[in-house]
């Protein structure tokens, strides 16, 4: 993870806090997520939603916990990525997976304007362009 915005990242840790004040936000963004297409349906079926909304939880508020660049967090971004790769997900679908969060953020955080948009986009590109570098190493060292 490269280091961010110390301001940013409190204007996202307030607002994390506010949507995830009740699980609904997690609901919204699933379920708006998966029924948007057949072809994300698909990345979901048979899946543990309850396990998977909490992982998400949790992981939202591990990066809105730390402070800098800790090595633990990058660490565990990077395995996300290697989850995420032999899941098959493509950067397309994290394009969707950022627009369908932002859209449950503007719908649960009551404060929600552009400096609130501008530290989650921080954040959230920030993991995908940690979980896609990981990605980029391991095909360097199979070849
Ligand atoms: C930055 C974007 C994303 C984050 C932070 C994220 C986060 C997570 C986390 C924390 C897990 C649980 C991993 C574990 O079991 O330890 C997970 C699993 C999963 N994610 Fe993502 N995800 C992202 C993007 C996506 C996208 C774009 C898709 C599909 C289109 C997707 C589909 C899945 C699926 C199918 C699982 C597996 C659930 C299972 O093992 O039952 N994720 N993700």
């Amino acid at each position: 993870m490269s280091v961010i915005n110390q301001h940013n990242l409190a204007i996202f840790r307030q607002s994390l806090q506010r949507v995830s004040a009740s699980t609904e936000f997690f609901d919204c963004f699933y379920n708006s997520f998966i029924t948007q297409s057949d072809e994300i349906g698909e990345f979901f079926k048979n899946r543990d939603m309850k396990q998977l909304k909490k992982k998400l939880r949790e992981t939202l508020f591990m990066l809105a916990e730390t402070a800098e660049g800790r090595p633990g967090l990058t660490l565990y971004i990077e395995m996300l990525g290697r989850v995420h790769l032999r899941l098959k997900v493509k950067r397309k679908h994290f394009v969707m997976w950022e627009e369908a969060l932002l859209e449950a953020v503007k719908r649960y955080d009551k404060e929600f304007d552009d400096k609130v948009l501008a530290a989650w986009l921080e954040v959230i590109d920030n993991v995908i362009e940690t979980m896609f570098r990981a990605l980029d190493e391991t095909k360097q060292m199979a070849s």
